[in-house]
């Protein structure tokens, strides 16, 4: 049954692209949580959380989850805070093998200062908030992962081998 693969990881980790280039070796579909949510609500995610709240976020991210996780031969890459929530942690665990997409605070923050599209980011201090909530989160991307994988340096090409080789 377990034939998907589930990225997880902070922002910035690189789920989404190294999520498609898995799925075109793997021949799987890919398929994108915050993607899926913004097809339907037809918003963009920041929206989201300027309407409803963090919490009305993710409420929508455990139902896309939910669904998502039922199909059979996909790529999926996860928003970074999905694991919070016990029932996406259960659901993704079941759905395949979990690879946890690892990087450092300064390595993240390195890639994703630009991006407005992250609602979590705009704070004060961007990366004092990834050093956050990489502490609080740690614990959960280690307990789903079937597999860990550093990102801070290594080109995409690498990662993906790699990710082939040991899946
Ligand atoms: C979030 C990460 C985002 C998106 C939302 C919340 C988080 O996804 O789901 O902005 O809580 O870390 P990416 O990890 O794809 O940036």
């Amino acid at each position: 049954m377990q034939d998907n693969i589930i990225l997880v990881g902070l922002m910035g980790a690189g789920k989404s692209t190294i999520g498609r280039q898995l799925a075109r070796r793997f021949n799987l579909e890919f398929y994108d949580s915050d993607k899926t949510i913004e097809a339907r609500t037809g918003v963009p995610i920041p929206t989201i959380f300027e309407m409803e709240g963090e919490q009305g976020f993710r409420d929508r991210e455990e139902q896309v989850i939910a669904e998502l996780s039922q199909l059979r031969g996909v790529v999926l890459a996860t928003g970074g805070g999905s694991i919070l929530r016990e029932a996406n942690r259960a659901a993704l665990t079941r759905s395949g093998r979990v690879v946890y997409l690892r990087a450092s605070a300064e390595q993240l923050y390195n890639r994703i200062h630009h991006d407005k599209n992250r609602p979590l980011m705009q704070t004060d201090n961007p990366l004092q908030t990834l050093r956050s909530l990489l502490q609080a989160r740690e614990a959960h991307y280690l307990e789903v992962a079937d597999l860990i994988v550093p990102t801070g340096k290594q080109k995409v090409a690498h990662i993906v081998n790699l990710i082939a080789q040991k899946l």
